[in-house]
């Protein structure tokens, strides 16, 4: 099977991004039948940075951050998008299948104009891009957190609406949406983005994600009083790093009250510190060989390019050119 993600190089990777995309991308690379083609979506990042250092900047970081947490360079291939132009072909060929009031019904765009970014067309189209990020790879599954849910119904529309007008060409692929982190809840209980600045990031310095962890928003609830765990973000996050029996100790020290939240999120801050451990080690060795990060992204457009160009054989001929 072809599982196939991308990522925005738009800012510092959080644990939302860790646990609702690259932790089942990286996981789903342990099945050996599986090829996983990952990419820094760099041509979407253009949709939001206009500073080429920034961009180029993100982009790299994204690569050694995506490695450090485990990405295995032999089970797939790790490129950025702009090494395989061949993707904005297909996303021109796909704008002309694609009716206008599908695009409407994105709420991204509503959201991200409504938060102020400029109403590009580029914006707009944002979902053609992406779709043909998916479909130029025949991809058969697609990692991603829940709030990409529809643009993936919408790269399914496309691509049937493609292959009813010229007949079979394109694959469907499916959403792999893991439903216990789904939606990983910020500091302040919302959403975590990083576009509402309140992330726990997952590569921070000690003294950093130490302040990240103890500014989680709690209620009121005296030291003495049991506190509902389940309302609980502290108690939310700490379950979705530490073991069963860890997660239940938590739990009882919750319902049984005496234990402040400021000693839960030390103890949240201790987990999450030791579990980005050994990401922490790797991304080190990573940074101390100059070259290897060039390396792999070479050798993942190499592959990439592979199939685009053999899928965009099979669309160019089938559209007339
Ligand atoms: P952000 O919201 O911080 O800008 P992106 O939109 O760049 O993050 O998301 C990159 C990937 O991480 C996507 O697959 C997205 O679904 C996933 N993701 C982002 N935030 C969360 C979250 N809070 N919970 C689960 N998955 C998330
Ligand atoms: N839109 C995704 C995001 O904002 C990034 C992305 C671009 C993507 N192309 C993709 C994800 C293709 C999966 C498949 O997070």
């Amino acid at each position: 099977m072809r599982i196939l993600s991308g990522i925005q190089p738009t800012g510092i990777l959080h644990i939302g991004n860790y646990l609702g995309m690259m932790r089942p991308a990286i996981a789903l690379q342990d099945l050996e039948t599986n090829e996983a083609f990952y990419f820094i979506a760099d041509y979407h990042a253009l949709t939001t940075i206009d500073n080429p250092e920034t961009l180029r900047a993100n982009s790299r970081r994204v690569a050694l951050d995506f490695l450090a947490c485990g990405l295995k360079v032999d089970r797939g291939a790790l490129f950025r998008q702009s090494d395989v132009p061949q993707v904005t072909e297909l996303a021109w060929i796909l704008s002309t299948v694609t009716p206008k009031a599908l695009l409407e019904r994105a709420t991204s765009y509503k959201d991200k104009v409504a938060r102020g970014l400029p109403a590009s067309a580029g914006l707009f189209t944002y979902p053609v891009l992406m779709a043909a990020d998916i479909l130029i790879y025949d991809s058969d599954l697609v990692p991603v957190g829940k709030d990409q849910k529809q643009h993936l119904e919408m790269t399914r529309d496309m691509a049937q609406k493609f292959n009813e007008t010229f007949g079979e060409g394109l694959k469907l692929p499916e959403p792999y949406i893991q439903t216990a982190t789904e939606t990983v809840p910020g500091i302040d209980g919302q959403k975590m983005s990083k576009s509402y600045g309140n992330t726990i990031d997952i590569f921070a310095e000690e003294k950093e994600m130490r302040k990240q962890v103890m500014s989680i928003v709690t209620d009121s609830t005296l030291v003495e009083a049991p506190k509902d765990p389940a309302s609980s973000t502290i108690f939310q996050l700490y379950s979705l790093f530490a073991s069963k029996e860890e997660t239940e100790h938590m739990r009882e020290k919750f319902q049984r009250g005496g234990s402040g939240y400021g000693e839960f999120k030390k103890e949240l801050f201790a987990k999450l510190w030791e579990y980005f451990e050994p990401m922490r080690k790797r991304r080190a060795e990573i940074l101390a060989d100059p070259d290897y990060i060039d390396a792999v992204l070479e050798r993942g457009a190499r592959r990439a390019n592979e199939i685009a160009d053999t899928v965009m054989k099979r669309v160019r001929a089938a559209v007339g050119l």
